[in-house]
Protein backbone atom coordinates (compact mmCIF):
# COMPACT_ATOMS: atom_id res chain seq x y z
CA UNK A 1 0.00 0.00 0.00
CA UNK A 2 0.83 3.37 -0.82
CA UNK A 3 1.93 5.98 2.03
CA UNK A 4 1.43 9.46 1.57
CA UNK A 5 5.12 10.46 1.16
CA UNK A 6 5.05 7.28 -1.56
CA UNK A 7 2.09 9.08 -3.58
CA UNK A 8 4.05 12.69 -3.21
CA UNK A 9 6.93 11.69 -4.31
CA UNK A 10 5.30 9.67 -7.57
CA UNK A 11 6.80 11.90 -10.01
CA UNK A 12 7.37 10.95 -14.02
CA UNK A 13 10.55 13.12 -16.91
CA UNK A 14 8.16 13.84 -19.65
CA UNK A 15 9.70 13.55 -23.03
CA UNK A 16 11.18 15.92 -25.80
CA UNK A 17 8.13 14.97 -28.54
CA UNK A 18 6.05 17.65 -28.07
CA UNK A 19 3.79 19.65 -30.16
CA UNK A 20 4.83 22.32 -32.90
CA UNK A 21 2.75 24.88 -33.99
CA UNK A 22 4.32 23.99 -37.46
CA UNK A 23 3.29 20.35 -37.61
CA UNK A 24 -0.76 21.03 -36.20
CA UNK A 25 -3.82 20.65 -38.64
CA UNK A 26 -5.85 24.18 -38.71
CA UNK A 27 -8.65 21.42 -37.01
CA UNK A 28 -8.59 19.12 -34.45
CA UNK A 29 -10.14 16.10 -35.61
CA UNK A 30 -7.44 14.65 -37.62
CA UNK A 31 -4.95 15.18 -34.99
CA UNK A 32 -7.28 13.75 -32.58
CA UNK A 33 -7.20 10.79 -34.86
CA UNK A 34 -3.71 10.12 -35.13
CA UNK A 35 -3.20 10.20 -31.40
CA UNK A 36 -6.12 8.21 -31.13
CA UNK A 37 -4.72 5.76 -33.47
CA UNK A 38 -1.29 5.49 -31.75
CA UNK A 39 -2.91 4.92 -28.30
CA UNK A 40 -4.68 1.98 -30.12
CA UNK A 41 -0.83 0.41 -31.07
CA UNK A 42 0.60 1.04 -27.85
CA UNK A 43 0.32 -1.85 -26.02
CA UNK A 44 0.37 -0.35 -22.66
CA UNK A 45 -2.60 1.89 -23.42
CA UNK A 46 -5.43 -0.42 -22.36
CA UNK A 47 -9.00 0.55 -23.99
CA UNK A 48 -7.45 3.03 -26.07
CA UNK A 49 -11.24 4.54 -26.87
CA UNK A 50 -12.24 4.49 -23.49
CA UNK A 51 -12.86 8.49 -21.98
CA UNK A 52 -14.11 9.97 -18.74
CA UNK A 53 -17.63 11.49 -19.65
CA UNK A 54 -18.35 14.79 -17.07
CA UNK A 55 -22.13 16.00 -16.99
CA UNK A 56 -23.36 18.17 -14.59
CA UNK A 57 -26.97 17.59 -12.54
CA UNK A 58 -28.19 20.20 -10.42
CA UNK A 59 -25.57 21.90 -9.99
CA UNK A 60 -23.69 18.26 -8.80
CA UNK A 61 -20.68 17.15 -11.59
CA UNK A 62 -20.52 13.17 -12.18
CA UNK A 63 -18.28 11.18 -13.87
CA UNK A 64 -17.57 7.33 -15.84
CA UNK A 65 -16.21 6.29 -18.52
CA UNK A 66 -17.40 5.23 -21.89
CA UNK A 67 -16.40 4.04 -24.97
CA UNK A 68 -16.06 5.83 -27.70
CA UNK A 69 -17.59 4.22 -31.03
CA UNK A 70 -18.04 6.89 -34.04
CA UNK A 71 -15.94 9.59 -34.74
CA UNK A 72 -17.49 12.04 -37.29
CA UNK A 73 -16.94 15.82 -38.14
CA UNK A 74 -20.13 16.00 -35.79
CA UNK A 75 -18.75 14.79 -33.33
CA UNK A 76 -18.07 11.96 -30.67
CA UNK A 77 -20.36 9.33 -30.42
CA UNK A 78 -21.13 6.38 -27.25
CA UNK A 79 -24.11 4.29 -26.44
CA UNK A 80 -25.75 3.83 -23.04
CA UNK A 81 -29.01 3.11 -21.58
CA UNK A 82 -31.29 6.32 -21.84
CA UNK A 83 -32.67 5.84 -18.43
CA UNK A 84 -29.41 6.04 -16.88
CA UNK A 85 -27.95 8.74 -14.47
CA UNK A 86 -26.10 10.04 -17.36
CA UNK A 87 -28.66 10.14 -19.50
CA UNK A 88 -31.01 12.36 -17.75
CA UNK A 89 -27.87 14.33 -16.64
CA UNK A 90 -28.02 14.92 -20.29
CA UNK A 91 -31.54 15.47 -20.91
CA UNK A 92 -31.16 18.52 -18.10
CA UNK A 93 -27.75 19.85 -19.03
CA UNK A 94 -26.76 19.08 -22.26
CA UNK A 95 -22.81 20.37 -21.69
CA UNK A 96 -20.62 17.31 -21.26
CA UNK A 97 -16.67 17.03 -21.06
CA UNK A 98 -14.68 13.93 -22.26
CA UNK A 99 -11.33 12.78 -21.18
CA UNK A 100 -8.72 10.58 -22.74
CA UNK A 101 -6.36 9.79 -20.09
CA UNK A 102 -3.35 8.42 -22.15
CA UNK A 103 -1.37 8.28 -19.55
CA UNK A 104 1.55 5.95 -20.80
CA UNK A 105 1.92 7.79 -23.95
CA UNK A 106 2.08 11.68 -21.55
CA UNK A 107 -1.32 12.35 -23.38
CA UNK A 108 -4.91 13.59 -22.31
CA UNK A 109 -7.33 14.98 -24.34
CA UNK A 110 -9.86 17.02 -23.16
CA UNK A 111 -13.23 18.09 -25.22
CA UNK A 112 -16.29 19.55 -23.98
CA UNK A 113 -19.20 20.03 -25.90
CA UNK A 114 -23.01 19.60 -26.40
CA UNK A 115 -24.37 15.77 -26.38
CA UNK A 116 -27.24 14.79 -28.05
CA UNK A 117 -29.23 11.52 -29.08
CA UNK A 118 -28.47 9.88 -32.55
CA UNK A 119 -30.60 8.69 -34.63
CA UNK A 120 -32.63 5.75 -33.24
CA UNK A 121 -31.41 3.50 -37.13
CA UNK A 122 -27.96 4.35 -36.33
CA UNK A 123 -28.33 3.24 -32.45
CA UNK A 124 -30.21 0.05 -34.03
CA UNK A 125 -27.37 -0.47 -36.54
CA UNK A 126 -24.74 -0.59 -33.94
CA UNK A 127 -26.65 -2.47 -31.61
CA UNK A 128 -26.69 -5.18 -33.85
CA UNK A 129 -22.77 -5.51 -34.24
CA UNK A 130 -23.03 -6.09 -30.93
CA UNK A 131 -22.43 -9.67 -29.26
CA UNK A 132 -25.49 -11.42 -28.16
CA UNK A 133 -24.30 -11.64 -24.42
CA UNK A 134 -24.01 -7.51 -24.10
CA UNK A 135 -27.47 -7.14 -26.31
CA UNK A 136 -28.73 -9.82 -24.00
CA UNK A 137 -27.46 -7.39 -20.98
CA UNK A 138 -28.82 -4.17 -22.59
CA UNK A 139 -32.17 -5.48 -21.94
CA UNK A 140 -31.78 -7.28 -18.63
CA UNK A 141 -29.73 -4.04 -16.88
CA UNK A 142 -32.12 -0.79 -15.50
CA UNK A 143 -28.82 1.23 -15.16
CA UNK A 144 -28.00 3.00 -12.50
CA UNK A 145 -31.31 1.75 -10.59
CA UNK A 146 -30.92 0.21 -7.63
CA UNK A 147 -30.48 -3.93 -7.77
CA UNK A 148 -31.65 -6.45 -4.68
CA UNK A 149 -29.02 -8.95 -4.94
CA UNK A 150 -26.47 -9.78 -7.60
CA UNK A 151 -29.36 -12.64 -8.49
CA UNK A 152 -31.87 -10.56 -9.77
CA UNK A 153 -29.46 -9.21 -12.23
CA UNK A 154 -28.81 -12.90 -13.47
CA UNK A 155 -32.64 -13.95 -13.16
CA UNK A 156 -33.64 -10.86 -15.29
CA UNK A 157 -30.72 -11.92 -17.75
CA UNK A 158 -31.86 -15.16 -18.02
CA UNK A 159 -35.46 -14.14 -18.40
CA UNK A 160 -34.66 -12.18 -21.68
CA UNK A 161 -31.90 -15.04 -23.02
CA UNK A 162 -34.90 -17.00 -22.79
CA UNK A 163 -37.02 -14.60 -24.65
CA UNK A 164 -35.41 -15.00 -28.14
CA UNK A 165 -34.63 -18.05 -29.99
CA UNK A 166 -30.62 -18.62 -30.11
CA UNK A 167 -30.18 -17.51 -33.72
CA UNK A 168 -32.91 -14.72 -34.03
CA UNK A 169 -31.89 -11.58 -34.07
CA UNK A 170 -32.27 -9.12 -31.04
CA UNK A 171 -33.95 -5.95 -31.23
CA UNK A 172 -32.52 -3.28 -30.22
CA UNK A 173 -34.42 -1.83 -26.50
CA UNK A 174 -36.51 1.02 -26.39
CA UNK A 175 -34.31 2.56 -23.74
CA UNK A 176 -31.12 2.38 -25.09
CA UNK A 177 -28.85 3.91 -27.63
CA UNK A 178 -26.07 6.49 -28.55
CA UNK A 179 -25.20 10.04 -28.08
CA UNK A 180 -23.24 12.10 -30.21
CA UNK A 181 -21.04 15.02 -28.36
CA UNK A 182 -20.47 17.68 -30.62
CA UNK A 183 -17.03 19.66 -29.39
CA UNK A 184 -16.95 22.91 -29.33
CA UNK A 185 -13.29 22.93 -27.57
CA UNK A 186 -10.70 20.46 -27.81
CA UNK A 187 -7.44 20.23 -25.78
CA UNK A 188 -4.68 18.67 -26.86
CA UNK A 189 -1.95 17.81 -23.13
CA UNK A 190 1.62 16.52 -24.30
CA UNK A 191 3.88 16.52 -21.43
CA UNK A 192 6.98 18.09 -21.70
CA UNK A 193 10.49 18.51 -20.00
CA UNK A 194 10.77 20.79 -16.53
CA UNK A 195 6.56 20.60 -16.57
CA UNK A 196 6.88 22.64 -19.39
CA UNK A 197 4.26 20.81 -21.13
CA UNK A 198 2.65 21.84 -24.29
CA UNK A 199 -1.14 22.58 -24.34
CA UNK A 200 -3.08 23.01 -27.66
CA UNK A 201 -6.51 24.18 -27.57
CA UNK A 202 -8.75 24.48 -30.75
CA UNK A 203 -11.73 26.57 -30.20
CA UNK A 204 -14.80 26.35 -32.68
CA UNK A 205 -15.56 30.09 -34.04
CA UNK A 206 -19.12 30.98 -34.41
CA UNK A 207 -18.20 30.24 -38.25
CA UNK A 208 -17.62 26.70 -37.57
CA UNK A 209 -14.34 27.04 -37.88
CA UNK A 210 -11.17 26.50 -35.63
CA UNK A 211 -9.10 29.08 -33.71
CA UNK A 212 -6.05 27.49 -31.90
CA UNK A 213 -4.47 28.52 -29.04
CA UNK A 214 -1.08 28.01 -26.55
CA UNK A 215 -2.13 27.58 -23.31
CA UNK A 216 -0.03 27.66 -20.04
CA UNK A 217 0.73 24.35 -18.65
C1 LIG B 1 -13.67 0.79 -19.44
C2 LIG B 1 -15.13 1.08 -19.21
C3 LIG B 1 -15.96 1.27 -20.29
C4 LIG B 1 -17.31 1.55 -20.11
N1 LIG B 1 -18.08 1.79 -21.20
C5 LIG B 1 -19.39 2.13 -21.04
C6 LIG B 1 -20.19 2.50 -22.17
O1 LIG B 1 -19.72 2.55 -23.32
N2 LIG B 1 -21.49 2.81 -21.93
C7 LIG B 1 -22.05 2.79 -20.68
O2 LIG B 1 -23.23 3.07 -20.54
N3 LIG B 1 -21.30 2.47 -19.59
C8 LIG B 1 -19.99 2.15 -19.75
N4 LIG B 1 -19.22 1.85 -18.64
C9 LIG B 1 -19.86 1.90 -17.30
C10 LIG B 1 -19.97 3.36 -16.83
O3 LIG B 1 -18.71 3.84 -16.41
C11 LIG B 1 -21.01 3.56 -15.72
O4 LIG B 1 -20.75 2.72 -14.63
C12 LIG B 1 -22.43 3.29 -16.20
O5 LIG B 1 -22.64 3.77 -17.52
C13 LIG B 1 -23.46 3.96 -15.28
O6 LIG B 1 -23.21 5.34 -15.25
P1 LIG B 1 -24.29 6.42 -14.70
O7 LIG B 1 -25.00 5.76 -13.56
O8 LIG B 1 -23.46 7.60 -14.31
O9 LIG B 1 -25.22 6.72 -15.84
C14 LIG B 1 -17.86 1.60 -18.80
C15 LIG B 1 -17.01 1.42 -17.70
C16 LIG B 1 -15.67 1.19 -17.90
C17 LIG B 1 -14.76 1.04 -16.70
Amino acid sequence: MSTREDISAMRRQYGEIGLKESDLPSEPISLFNSWLNEAAANEVVVEANAMVLSTVSENIPSSRTVLLKDLTSEGFTFFTNYGSSKAKAIEENASVSLLFPWYPMERQVIINGSAKKIARQDSEKYFATRPRASQIGAWASEQSTVLSSREELEKKFKEFEGKWPADSQIPTPPGWGGFIVNPTSIEFWQGRYSRLHDRIRYLRTPDNNWQRVRLNP
